[in-house]
């Protein structure tokens, strides 16, 4: 069975009342209870991560890479900043998708750039809580292609 570990970082412990315009009404709760539904029906064994300390994501996508875990990541404000977590991904090769509920393009230009898109499998932002969904949809085969070919890129 292949794994997925979903990590979340800062703020998003307040998700369903921190800004609902722009992030939903949906709690991490809620989020986290959806995806272990598809998650069965895939075949997929979840862990969930939240924190909003940048060292315990870096410990947390290590963990997940060098296990052999997918990983599904929303960094929050650190997507913007991190070139910690950044490294942390290529330092151990994780396979990741990077997911934000809000259009970060169309928003602030500090939310442009992102240190994780460029070294993540692939990005998903705007679609609000179903983009984790998507997220496990898309990381499901890449991870079960990954494994059969023993390979070790992220990309
Ligand atoms: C976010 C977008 C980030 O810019 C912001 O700092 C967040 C949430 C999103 O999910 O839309 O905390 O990652």
């Amino acid at each position: 069975m292949v794994a997925v570990h979903v990590i979340n970082g800062p703020n998003l412990n307040l998700l369903g009342r921190r800004e609902p315009q722009t992030y939903g009404s949906q709690t991490l709760a809620d989020i986290e209870a959806m995806l272990e539904k598809r998650a069965q029906a895939l075949g997929v064994a979840l862990t969930f991560v939240q924190s909003n300390h940048e060292g315990v994501l870096v410990d947390a996508v290590q963990a997940a890479g060098l296990a052999g875990a997918g990983v599904i990541i929303n960094p929050g404000a650190y997507s913007h900043t991190s070139i910690a977590l950044r490294d942390a991904i290529t330092g151990s090769g994780a396979l990741v998708i990077e997911v934000h509920l809000s259009n970060v393009h169309a928003r602030e230009p500090f939310r442009h750039t992102s240190m994780i898109s460029p070294v993540a499998a692939g990005v998903i932002c705007g679609l609000g809580a179903a983009g984790y969904g998507l997220a496990l949809e898309a990381i499901t085969p890449l991870l079960k292609k990954r494994t059969a070919s023993g390979a070790q890129e992220n990309r």
